[in-house]
């Protein structure tokens, strides 16, 4: 194990743990920003960490096809490639593969999907994605899981969770580095209690350092999906941090939080920038809206980024359509929103203040009579 999870608070369910990794010492709950071709699109990783930014995402599925993972390793693994000194943490590429190619094939042995480079069918089994991620240097790895959506049902689902226990002895087994890299296991089983428990139990039995709660967040209701994690929250190891993949909104990260899940991660603040939104705690602002041209306000006056101490919302108004800058501007203000976001969530649980910053935070954002 190449992790230390101490917890500082509880309130109820919730935690606020210290997660300690090989090149960072994370707070927890804990946002993590998505990269996937090994950068935060539009930032520069001096602004990552100017941010407050802890840990970020790595997709394996496309680093390894380009700059590959063997280049990667040679030039001494992602984070001196990136010039990312703090914790880094990658997928296992199975995700990416179901949910951008759809021509996915999967088998026992593994995923088998057409290569977007040369078209040639391509074989990422449960090895060959450790593999790939003992080379990128990750500190934390995950493990190669079956994914369904959870809007399908039938045997289908059982089946993906079967794979997904059978393979991670595969994974365990492939693993290389297990001094300086974590592996986590992922517990799939759809929206089905049953399934859910044997896949958790499976995973607890293997002793592993983190583990996480994926197949969520693919257009089930809140209800559906808040039970699942309040079901393998309940289950899962008190002294192991808890990593609810693909989540997301502000709102699920309370909700999970309050939950006692540990970690996040998504591309929506960055995805939502791009199209002009900025995360604020009424919700959200459109800055491509007309009403924007003459608002001489930050986008939020109560934030403290360098976005909001700078630039008034016309100004953002007026590069969103034009010019890079605006959605870069953007994804910095959200990227710093939900860094405090898991910072108050933090310091609110070690505090005992808790349900006062729950209740604050919904009040702000479904004002009365709306
Ligand atoms: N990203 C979002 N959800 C998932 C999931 O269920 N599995 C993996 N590997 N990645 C995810
Ligand atoms: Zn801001």
């Amino acid at each position: 194990m190449a992790l230390r999870f101490e917890i500082l608070g509880r309130f109820n369910r919730a935690r606020a743990a210290q997660l300690t990794l090989p090149h960072f010492v994370c707070q927890t709950p804990l946002f993590m920003p998505v990269g996937t071709q090994g950068t935060i699109k539009g930032l520069a990783t001096n602004q990552l960490e100017e941010i407050g930014c802890q840990i970020i995402l790595g997709n394996t599925y496309h680093l390894a096809l380009r700059p590959t993972s063997e280049l990667i390793d040679e030039l001494g693994g992602l984070h001196q490639f990136m010039n990312w000194p703090r914790a880094l943490l990658t997928d296992s590429g199975g995700f990416q593969m179901v949910s951008l190619l759809h021509l996915a094939d999967i088998t026992e042995k593994g995923v088998t999907f057409q290569s977007p480079v040369d078209g040639k069918p391509m074989l990422l089994t449960p090895e060959e994605s450790i593999q790939i991620q003992n080379r990128i240097g990750a500190d934390i790895i995950m493990a190669l899981d079956d994914v369904v959506k959870t809007t399908i049902t039938g045997p289908r689902i059982e089946e993906a969770m079967y794979h997904t226990l059978r393979w991670i002895d595969r994974c365990i087994a492939a693993h290389e580095r297990p001094h300086e890299q974590n592996l986590f296991g992922i517990v799939q089983g759809g929206l089905d209690p049953v399934l859910r428990d044997i896949c958790v139990r499976g995973l607890v039995d293997r002793n592993l350092p983190g583990y996480a709660i994926g197949g969520l967040a693919g257009g089930e209701s809140k209800d559906s999906f808040w039970r699942v994690v309040a079901q393998c929250t309940a289950a899962l190891p008190e002294d192991k941090p808890r990593y609810v993949m693909g989540v997301g909104y502000p709102l699920d990260i309370v909700v999970c939080s309050a939950l006692g899940a540990d970690m996040y991660d998504c591309v929506y603040p960055t995805r939502t920038a791009r199209f002009g939104t900025a995360l604020v705690p009424e919700g959200v602002l459109k800055l491509k809206h007309n009403a924007m041209a003459d608002d001489t306000r930050p986008i939020d006056p109560t934030c403290a980024c360098m976005v909001c101490r700078t630039y008034s919302r016309a100004y953002i108004h007026c590069l969103v359509t034009k010019d890079a800058m605006g959605s870069q501007l953007l994804s910095y203000h959200n990227l710093y929103y939900m860094m405090k976001l898991s910072r108050d969530l933090h310091t609110s649980i070690i505090e005992g203040r808790f349900p006062e910053f729950v209740c604050n935070f919904l009040r702000i954002m479904f004002p009365k009579g709306d």
